[in-house]
């Protein structure tokens, strides 16, 4: 069910010419043979003049036979010593491109193999730090955090289709085995056996419906409309668009706003990470139990704060993290949930650099649930 995975081009492919070394070389090799013609062009212009007048001045007094052998043994001489510097010259420019040719071609191929690595997924893959200043050494950081970051969402892919697979076949399977049953004779098709089969189906519906929300919260983690809000205000509208629900389950719910509490945040976005949690709240409550919305500002502190404080069912102060992971339930509490709602509420307060905590003093002993948001841009 992959999709092919793009190629690199092999190594070396034609249309991309000559290679780096040789490149170095031809460039170098030009800069040495342009100053060796340079340097005995001049040399046979100028030295000849200024030698003559060296003779005169020293009194050499040549006729013309004379003067033309002198000229001779000179440039004989120049070129003879140009052409030993010459060849010295270029015996260190081939040394010279060779080292630093290996010195680059080792770091990037060291890159180009590891991004093919990368790309027929192979996310281990690792890439040293060259230590050849600091091109190189931030295409070796780019190439290792392109690899950590596939990795990541690999084993995060993984994890989510394993986590996925064991939450269908709960409901999946008690499915199956009811009608099995029903079909062998040996449950009756009465209202109890269909709506224990409706309430699995109920299951997986309400399932299908938070992996949607999940891959959401994922996807588009980073579209949250954000504004100068008040959540005071916004505690208000929640809190009585809960009131209803909460009065028929016999549970007090209650506003704590006395002052306006800035926030930057997105008002939607929040709304539902508090309804999530009025949610949790009157799920883990019985009838006589308490719940509050509270708002807070929190200068000290530059944020805004939400709190969700219920007397219910509570749970053990060392699951306070592991209730924000997917389709994580604590033991013994109601089964009706899937266990995303937290996953997708901290995935949304994370979205608006905020962040969720939960927390309680034990089982039976209440939760308090805090969501705190940045007060300014
Ligand atoms: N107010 C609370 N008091 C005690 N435990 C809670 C409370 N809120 C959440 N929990 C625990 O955290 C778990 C995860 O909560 P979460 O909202 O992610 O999933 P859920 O409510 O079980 O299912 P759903 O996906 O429908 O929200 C719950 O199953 C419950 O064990
Ligand atoms: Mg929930």
């Amino acid at each position: 069910m992959t999709a092919p995975r793009p190629r690199l081009r092999p190594r070396g492919a034609r249309d991309d010419g000559p290679s780096l070394t040789l490149r170095l070389l031809l460039s170098i090799g030009l800069v040495v043979l342009a100053g060796g013609v340079t340097l005995l062009v001049v040399a046979l212009l100028v030295a000849p003049a200024v030698f003559h007048d060296h003779l005169r001045a020293a009194g050499v007094d040549l006729d013309p036979a004379g003067v033309d052998h002198v000229d001779d043994g000179f440039q004989v001489a120049v070129v003879t010593a140009i052409a030993a510097g010459l060849t010295a010259a270029t015996a260190v420019a081939i040394g010279v491109a060779l080292f630093v040719a290996r010195r680059v071609n080792g770091p990037v191929t060291q890159a180009a193999t590891a991004a093919t690595r990368l790309a027929d997924g192979d996310y281990a893959t690792r890439v040293a730090a060259p230590g050849v200043g600091p091109e190189l050494g931030d295409l070796a950081r780019a190439i290792n955090r392109l690899a950590s970051r596939l990795e990541a969402s690999e084993a995060q892919r993984e994890a989510l289709l394993t986590d996925l697979a064991h939450e269908l076949r709960t409901p999946l399977s008690a499915v199956e085995a009811t009608a099995e049953a029903i079909a062998d004779g040996l449950l009756p098709a009465d209202e109890e056996t269909l709506g224990a089969l409706r309430a699995q189906t109920h299951r997986l519906l309400a399932l299908t419906r938070d992996l949607a929300a999940l891959s959401r919260s994922d996807e588009h983690a980073f579209r949250v409309d954000r504004r100068p809000i008040d959540l005071a205000d916004l505690a208000r509208s929640v809190v009585t668009a809960h009131a209803a629900r909460y009065a028929a389950a016999g549970v007090a719910l209650t506003l704590d706003a006395p002052d306006p509490a800035p926030a930057y945040a997105d008002a939607g976005r929040t709304g539902e990470v508090v309804d999530q949690l009025l949610d949790n709240a009157l799920r883990h409550c019985r009838p006589g139990d308490t719940v509050t919305v509270a708002a807070r500002p929190r200068p000290e502190a530059d944020r805004g704060e939400l709190v969700v404080t219920d007397s219910g069912a509570g749970f053990a102060p060392e699951l306070a993290d592991r209730l924000f992971e997917r389709f994580y339930r604590a033991p013994g509490g109601p089964a009706a949930g899937s266990g995303v709602g937290l996953t997708i509420a901290r995935a949304l307060v994370t979205a608006q650099d905020g962040t969720l905590t939960a927390a309680s003093a034990g089982p039976g002993q209440g939760a308090r649930f805090t969501v705190r948001l940045p007060a300014r841009p």
